[in-house]
């Protein structure tokens, strides 16, 4: 199967996925690294890795449709069967949602349904909630809501702070984003309404 990573920033996920793609943990090839941010490490990650790299700015598209159309259509040339958003800073469109539904992963780094958005780590420590964790989902219509696949549980220390959280976060991110992916590529993945079964 081919697949594509999305990324908007750093990619230690899409480092970890490269890597068990390359030990063969992971049955599948990427084919494809998208980024909106033609200034993300994850392209310089992608690169290392001779993997095909593809930049598009937002700004150049006059709605969000537009944008992901050009997405789908360099996907598509790819026969992509598993989109995974590590790191993507922007909403996906209906319109893109449809394309590939139940095949877009996201990770979210909190244990959804808690602390959704783009401060899940903050918001967390904030609340004072004693286990945290990341979480890896199918993507639909709502924000970090599709049903989901995997999650790791990191316990809040009561010196944390949100970098040393996340630190440890991360690194549950990194075991259990593989994991599930491969689990997807190995047909072992079943949506039966909110719930996703391993068999
Ligand atoms: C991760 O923490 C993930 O949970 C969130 O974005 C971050 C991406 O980090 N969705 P990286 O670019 O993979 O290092």
């Amino acid at each position: 199967m081919n697949i594509a990573v999305l990324c908007s920033g750093n990619g230690t996920n899409l480092q970890a996925i490269i890597e068990a793609v390359k030990t063969g943990f992971i049955p599948a090839k990427i084919a494809l690294v998208v980024s909106d941010n033609g200034g993300a490490y994850a392209l310089t990650r992608a690169k290392n890795a001779g993997i095909e790299t593809l930049v598009l700015n937002p700004k150049d598209y006059p709605v969000r449709e537009a944008f992901d159309k050009e997405v789908i259509k360099n996907l598509s040339k790819k026969e992509v069967g598993l989109v995974v958003l590590a790191g993507f800073m922007r909403l996906l469109s209906p319109y893109f949602i449809n394309e590939y539904r139940n095949r877009i992963m996201n990770i979210h780094p909190a244990l959804l349904p808690s602390f959704k958005g783009t401060r899940g780590v903050k918001d967390a420590l904030e609340y004072g909630v004693k286990i945290t964790g990341p979480t890896v989902h199918f993507v639909d219509d709502k924000l970090d809501h599709g049903p989901i696949i995997l999650q790791s549980a990191v316990e809040v220390k009561d010196d944390d702070t949100e970098e040393t959280l996340l630190g440890r976060i991360h690194q549950e991110e990194h075991k259990i984003y593989p994991q599930a992916i491969k689990l997807f590529v190995e047909g072992r993945v079943k949506i039966e309404g909110r719930r996703v079964k391993i068999t």
